[in-house]
């Protein structure tokens, strides 16, 4: 059995199952995630070797019901993708004073297949490691000439779905060494650290944790190689940002701003504990 979370109080006020019921662990099917009976995804893989704690890494989507994990490998079923649809429309909607539109320098969207496997990236001339977020806001204002996109707003995000949605299937792999090890190791730090009132902190529950239950939630590792995610929750398409606020949030302590060089050294590192999953998004979860 695992181990359950060390801190006392936590456990009492997140209402953590007691021990007899941490023993459910198990995951039950085997079940591969194919998409539409085509596009295969690795859910489970060696971890990486910088991760010393986790032998292996899981997919979000391995602790989904089977009624969700359903809705994913369908596309039109899964509710992300019609966010994908729209973005495909925006792809050639003019922007900026000269009617610039991502279609004029990039032809389509598949043209950008591989770009969700690798971001965060380090970025030369900015010399800063940048999310595909950033990217997408630097080709809107710089390139495009065009007012900046809400970092975490349906535009925004719907983009990011596309771009994830023509690398699915491709094995995450985000560069840790070179320029961008400090922003890892920031990253790193910030994963360990115990944050509010509960002292909690990322890897209390997705490193020492999942796979048990909190409240009525299957704890997964925390992985982000489905985002955006379609949560059956609030009823649209997730950033990644915004996810890594509520689970600050949850700790009742203050959460960083999306967006913020935080986050981005968090996402960076988070990215980099699912080297070897398949970009999967969007994804569906609860
Ligand atoms: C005026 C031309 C122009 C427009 C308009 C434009 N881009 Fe770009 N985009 C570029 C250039 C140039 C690069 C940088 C290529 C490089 O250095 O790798 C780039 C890079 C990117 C990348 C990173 C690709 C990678 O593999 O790292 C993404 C993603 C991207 N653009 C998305 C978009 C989206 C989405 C839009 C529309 C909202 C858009 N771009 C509009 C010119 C443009
Ligand atoms: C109190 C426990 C707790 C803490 C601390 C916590 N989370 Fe979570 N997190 C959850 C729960 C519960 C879920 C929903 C079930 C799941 O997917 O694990 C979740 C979901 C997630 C997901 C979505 C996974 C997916 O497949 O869609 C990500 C990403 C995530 N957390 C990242 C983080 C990061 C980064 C931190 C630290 C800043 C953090 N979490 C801290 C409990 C926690």
């Amino acid at each position: 059995m695992r181990q359950t979370l060390r801190t006392g109080a936590a456990r009492v006020m997140l209402g953590l199952a007691g021990s007899a019921a941490l023993a459910t662990g198990a995951i039950a099917q085997e079940a591969n995630l194919v998409i539409d009976g085509e596009i295969e995804i690795v859910t489970r893989a060696p971890a990486p070797d910088h991760m010393e704690n986790v032998s292996e890494i899981v997919s979000g989507w391995e602790y989904r019901s089977p009624e969700t994990q359903a809705v994913q490998m369908d596309d039109f079923e899964n509710p992300g993708m019609i966010g994908v649809d729209n973005a495909r429309a925006d792809f050639s909607a003019a922007m900026g004073p000269d009617g610039q539109s991502c279609a004029a320098c990039h032809d389509n969207p598949e043209s950008l297949e591989g770009a969700r496997a690798v971001y965060p990236k380090w970025d030369e001339t900015k010399g800063e490691v940048q999310t595909l977020e950033m990217q997408v806001n630097e080709c809107v204002t710089e390139r495009a000439g065009a007012e900046a996109w809400n970092y975490t707003g349906t535009r925004m995000t719907e983009m990011i779905a596309l771009i994830s949605s023509v690398s699915r299937g491709l094995p995450v792999n985000v560069a840790i060494d070179g320029p961008a090890q400090p922003t890892w190791e920031q990253g790193k730090e910030i994963y360990y650290t115990r944050y509010g009132q509960l002292e909690l902190a990322c890897a209390n529950c997705h490193e020492d944790n999942y796979d048990n239950m909190i409240r009525a939630d299957h704890l997964s590792q925390g992985q982000i190689n489905g985002f955006p995610t379609y949560r059956l929750k609030n009823g649209k398409l997730n950033a990644v940002h915004n996810r890594f606020k509520g689970c600050v949030r949850d700790t009742r302590a203050q959460t960083f701003a999306p967006g913020s060089p935080e986050f981005v050294a968090l996402e960076l590192y988070v990215a980099s504990r699912g080297n070897g999953l398949s970009v999967e998004g969007p994804s569906v979860r609860n």
